[in-house]
């Protein structure tokens, strides 16, 4: 919870694209956090002072038995709230009108004709106009509360946006948060900025600044040990915490041998010769590949792979004198899938690799400074830490690295021969310019041998499966399209310099159903 700036409360009632508000809120400066609607009562908004409040949107029924709801202190603050679609209904319901269920569901593209003028959309959309937006509900609104005036239809909302100007209540039937209401994210800004005055005093400048002052407050003189891996998150927690205390940090390097081609020596020279940082490298990589030897089910790979991991950086961590913090780059949305209300996915598909059991075998506390962060403000937040260009924009890596990428078992020279695949198809993206449309982009060895025929000879090697997707957030995705000269040219490089790959594919499946990853 920030005190220094203007902040907007979004109360989480479970919708799919909750996280999409507090996003697109961010990028217009202005602070908020999401917080779900059974946490919220008198004492929380005493000290959270929202400047306004949106209600998200959710999967209930306003009707349906225990129905979430919103916490009455919420309206005897006397700030602005938006309810958008569920929020809308129960805003309604609350207040005094009345909400019909229907099977009947709205979905995708709608048009609002709008009926009269309001702040909501002041210069934005005017009366007597139809503009496009996005709607997914099935309830809907039937009389609204005194005070209120309808202020938009569509074909099937008869109340798809209602207003109490004089409160400054507003409900809106569709969701103005995603990218197919296109001018949703402005009439965000009018809410936040114009509405509720919300000052839009957030930066990454600021943000970087306050982190760094609650780090040496919550620090103090203690040592702190961070597990570094490449990736973003945990480059930007290291560089963040050099600025905050120096010489007080040490960061620890567990190299499984998993990485991809030069990673591993990038890692070591930017964190120990360019910031100077106190940088332990462990070499565990024959370690890993003993322990590896024969294991050919995922989970069982990943399970080696996390439990070796934690031994080694526990012997490191003892042999440079031990810790009282363990630095840590957990992000925003962890943050927010562990309080949901829903609670996070019920079932298990892989078992993630993280540095989750170490603090609790190391008798650690935790340092998070990225806990408030979505990953491309992460991102924003390493640029404004002078880190390179090319770790900030690196897609995401995952911590089993390559062994996730070698279906069946993972030697050495399986590894060398992925790597080799692998930096071809990224030196080809890159230079196709390419690279920062795509989410992740990848290759991955299979267990299977083909025939192939090279010059005169028969061959009888590897396949070797390309992966590029879309995606915001991992998890869900789609393949990328590629023209179709571009892929065969890099599938015509892979069969020609890596020595053991015959036959190149490319994996066109999405997420859901397939993952991203294959293991
Ligand atoms: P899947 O394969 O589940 O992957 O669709 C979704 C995203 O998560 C990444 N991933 C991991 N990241 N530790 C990580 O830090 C892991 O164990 C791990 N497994 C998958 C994956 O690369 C993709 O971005």
């Amino acid at each position: 919870m920030s005190s220094e700036h203007d902040q907007i409360l979004v109360v989480d009632f479970g919708s799919q694209v909750t996280q999409l508000i507090a996003r697109r809120i961010r990028e217009l400066s202005v602070y908020c956090e999401i917080h779900p609607f059974n946490s919220i009562d008198a004492s929380f908004l005493e000290r959270f002072k929202p400047k306004g409040i949106i209600l998200s949107g959710g999967p209930a029924s306003v009707h349906g038995v225990e129905a979430p709801a919103a916490h009455k202190s919420l309206f005897e603050l006397n700030v602005p709230i938006l309810g958008i679609c569920y929020g809308e209904q129960t805003l309604v319901q609350q207040l005094g009108g009345d909400v019909q269920a229907s099977d009947h569901r709205e979905f995708g593209r709608a048009f609002v004709e709008i009926k009269r003028s309001c702040s909501l959309f002041e210069n934005i959309w005017t009366p007597g106009n139809k503009y496009e937006v996005w709607m997914s509900h099935g309830d809907r609104v039937n009389t609204i509360p005194d005070g209120f005036d309808v202020i938009g239809v569509s074909d099937a909302s008869p109340f798809a946006i209602i207003a109490n100007e004089e409160k400054k209540y507003f409900g809106v039937q569709f969701h103005p948060e995603v990218v197919h209401t296109p001018d949703g994210k402005r009439l965000l800004e009018n809410f936040t900025r114009k509405i509720c005055k919300a000052s839009g005093d957030w930066s990454m400048a600021s943000f970087k600044e306050e982190a760094i002052s609650k780090i040496r407050m919550q620090v103090g003189a203690s040592r702190v040990i961070c597990g570094l891996s490449g990736g973003v998150d945990s480059s930007v927690v290291a560089v963040l915490l050099n600025e905050a205390i120096g010489d007080q940090l040490t960061c620890v390097f567990v190299d499984h041998g998993l990485m991809r081609a030069n990673e591993a020596n990038e890692v070591i020279s930017l964190f120990r010769d360019h910031y100077n940082i106190s940088l332990v490298h462990k070499d565990a990589k024959d370690l890993f590949l003993k322990n590896l030897a024969g294991v050919l089910d995922p989970e069982q790979k990943r399970k080696t792979i996390g439990k070796l991991f934690i031994d080694v950086f526990d012997e490191e961590a003892k042999k440079i004198g031990g810790a009282d913090y363990l630095a840590q780059g957990t992000l925003y949305p962890d943050v927010i899938e562990s309080v949901s209300f829903t609670g996070g996915p019920s079932v298990t598909i892989k078992s993630h690799h993280n540095v989750g059991g170490l603090p609790e075998r190391m008798k650690m506390k935790l340092v998070e400074p990225l806990r408030e962060l979505f990953k491309d403000e992460v991102r924003a937040l390493g640029r404004e830490l002078d880190l390179p260009d090319e770790f900030v924009a690196r897609h995401p890596f995952p911590g089993p690295g390559l062994a996730i990428r070698i279906p069946g078992e993972i030697t050495f020279d399986r590894l060398e021969i992925l790597r080799s695949a692998d930096l071809i198809y990224l030196d080809e993206i890159k230079k196709a310019g390419l690279y920062d449309d795509i989410w992740q982009a990848f290759a991955v060895l299979l267990p299977v041998q083909t025939v192939g025929v090279m010059g005169d000879s028969r061959t009888y090697e590897y396949v070797c499966a390309l992966r590029a997707v879309t995606s915001t957030d991992g998890m869900t995705a789609d393949y990328f399209p590629f023209e179709h000269q571009l892929i065969g040219r890099i599938a015509n490089r892979i069969v020609n310099e890596v020595s053991g790959i015959n036959r190149v594919v490319y994996d066109i499946t999405s997420k859901p159903p397939g993952t991203i990853e294959w293991e």
